[in-house]
């Protein structure tokens, strides 16, 4: 059975009982900033499960696209995707325990047709919060299932709740039996072994855990399921794994048509992540190096990295695309009504990436000659570090080159260093400030390194011809005059605003290199060529967002700006605009 099939039947049962079909939510949570993706089908559900009316009744089902990130380096594996579909019923303070297992039961056994004697379940155990589950147990025997299919386990397994705090309750998973042996006398449902397979989760939800972590019992008894609809397609496909059903295999074929050098976790990771990277974007999601958008852009550059290693060439991009839009496009039509701006997203993410990576590779490969050489397994602290800082090489990256080779690598140390290193130039900041630089102070050298990132930003949003005409600072706010034939959108000064602000949240190291005109242009840096051939300039880089032929000074580390805030945008003269911007 096709998954689109699977999610028909499933929402056309529920109906047939009373539940009202609502649309799936965007992945992109609506007016919830406090998650970055939507996890659960529950929720954009919260609000009704808390007691809120709903507007379609006490009953709801619904299919949920859903990303879960908290396993992306394990992608690649037999099992493990980020993005999901995640089929649910509610019971908005309707049925409860009995109802909810008799309907799961007759659904899998009756419409899709999984014999009986092959699905185990687990109940909550108890414990000092809420009591064993004894009551769903009984449902279970009511329903077909013997007592020695049911089993029980503590609130790690058998406990639900979407983060630390809200609606929450003791679950019933149910599990497929795959008829491989048993790994051991130990071996049941919570064993990961891959005899049984989790299919779906009912979560009674009675109580509310508040954030001091106290218990509490909800206003009503609701029921939240979800049932992974890639998972059932592969069982009921008689598949191995995800990759193997329809709505990879296409994407899956031509992959492995494609590479020279065929691996098949690559390939996996590549089509997982692509699949689940124009979802995101369909859904409005951009990369950035904050939150959601480092996500997205953790996703395409996961993907591009593992092309690369397959040596698949990277033009092939858009193909990949156009034919994973022609596998999906029933289910989600939103991917037909995207097309362009997916590709457009990707491949310029890609581009960006490409360029750190060169770098990046060369160097990570000679610290990895360095460590064999000294018979080492571990790639220390400071190699993480430097490549992180001199190449702006993510250390995830360098985590996940280095495992491949099977190397460790020293995180912890790596994270010493990266917070010394910060507190360091902090210290060294303030110092200089206090040796009395003329004319500076730490107000003025913070707009002034504010000015390159709106600089860098502008050039972002308005395209490369916007480019510096003048600046001025004061201790009060910076002014910033540059070539644009036209007004900015608020969107554009928004964007503009989101794009420095995410620079200072990144905490971006600030260097300075001295070289010669000549090598400053080739170094790609921006700036007033003003100086004469062969004469030393100075070049400021920040991270790996902007580099910049300037005097200085500047602050070390971006995180010492604050809060950056476009005041006014306005004409200066024709063809010149003229932003007015303060640090709060
Ligand atoms: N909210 C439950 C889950 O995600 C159904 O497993």
């Amino acid at each position: 059975m096709k998954a689109l099939e699977i999610r028909n039947k499933f929402l056309k049962y529920f109906e047939k009982h009373g539940h009202k079909i609502i649309p799936s939510s965007p992945l992109i949570p609506e007016n919830d900033p406090s998650v970055l993706f939507t996890t659960a089908g529950m929720q954009p559900l919260v609000p009704y499960l808390l007691g809120e009316k709903h507007p379609e009744g006490t009953r709801i089902t619904d299919y949920q696209k859903c990303l879960r990130t908290n396993d992306i380096d394990e992608v690649g594996d037999n099992r493990h995707l980020t993005y999901f579909e995640m089929l649910g019923n509610w019971s908005l303070g309707d049925y409860f325990k009995e109802e909810s297992i008799a309907m799961s039961f007759e659904f899998l056994t009756k419409e899709l047709e999984i014999p009986a004697e092959k699905i185990s379940v687990t109940c909550f155990a108890g414990d000092e919060n809420a009591p064993r589950d004894q009551i769903t147990a009984e449902c279970w025997k009511k329903a077909g299932i013997p007592e020695e299919r049911i089993y029980y386990y503590g609130k790690e397994d058998n406990w639900w709740i979407a983060g630390e705090e809200g609606p929450c309750g003791p679950d019933t998973e149910m599990f497929y039996d795959t008829g491989k042996p048993a790994c051991g006398p130990n071996c049941g449902p919570s064993c990961d072994c891959g005899k049984y397979i989790e299919i779906w989760n009912n979560v009674f939800m009675e109580y509310y855990k508040s954030k001091d972590g106290t218990y509490s019992k909800l206003k009503q008894h609701n029921v939240d399921t979800g049932l992974g609809l890639e998972r059932m397609a592969m069982l009921l496909q008689g598949k191995e794994t995800p990759f193997d059903i329809e709505l990879f295999e296409p994407i899956m074929k031509k992959l492995e048509e494609i590479s020279k050098r065929d691996i098949i976790e690559s390939r996996r990771i590549v089509a997982e992540h692509l699949r689940a990277s124009m979802m995101v974007i369909a859904d409005g999601g951009r990369p950035s190096n904050i939150d959601r958008g480092y996500v997205l852009r953790k996703l395409i550059r996961r993907m591009v990295r593992h092309m690369n290693k397959m040596q698949i060439d990277l033009s092939e991009l858009e193909e990949l695309i156009d034919l994973n839009i022609d596998t999906l496009k029933e289910m989600y039509p939103e991917l037909i009504n995207n097309k362009d701006t997916i590709k457009q997203v990707i491949i310029e993410e890609k581009d960006k990436f490409i360029k750190t990576l060169s770098h990046g590779e060369k160097e990570f490969e000679k610290a990895i000659n360095k460590a064999k050489q000294e018979n080492k397994k571990i790639i220390d602290g400071q190699t993480i570090f430097k490549l992180y800082e001199t190449y702006g090489f993510p250390p995830e990256i360098t985590a996940d080159l280095a495992k491949e080779q099977g190397f460790e690598i020293d995180n912890s140390e790596f994270e010493r260093l990266f917070k010394e290193h910060q507190n360091k130039s902090r210290m060294g900041s303030e110092q200089k400030f206090k040796g009395g630089l003329a004319e500076q102070n730490e107000k003025t050298i913070a707009y002034h390194t504010a000015t390159h990132l709106l600089h860098k930003a502008l050039q972002l949003v308005l395209g490369e011809h916007a480019k510096q005409k003048g600046s001025n600072i004061t201790t009060e706010r910076l002014r910033f005059d540059f070539s644009h034939p036209e007004k900015m959108t608020k969107e554009q000064i928004q964007e503009v605003e989101d794009i420095v602000n995410e620079q200072i949240k990144r905490d971006l190291p600030v260097t300075c290199e001295e070289m010669t005109l000549e090598e400053a242009k080739e170094s790609g840096a921006t700036g007033l060529f003003e100086s004469k051939y062969g004469e030393k300039v100075k070049v400021y880089t920040i991270g790996d967002f902007s580099k910049e032929i300037c005097g200085g000074p500047h602050v070390s580390h971006t995180g010492e700006l604050g809060h950056f805030k476009i005041k006014k945008e306005e004409s200066s003269s024709a063809g010149v605009r003229r932003i007015k911007a303060v640090l709060e």
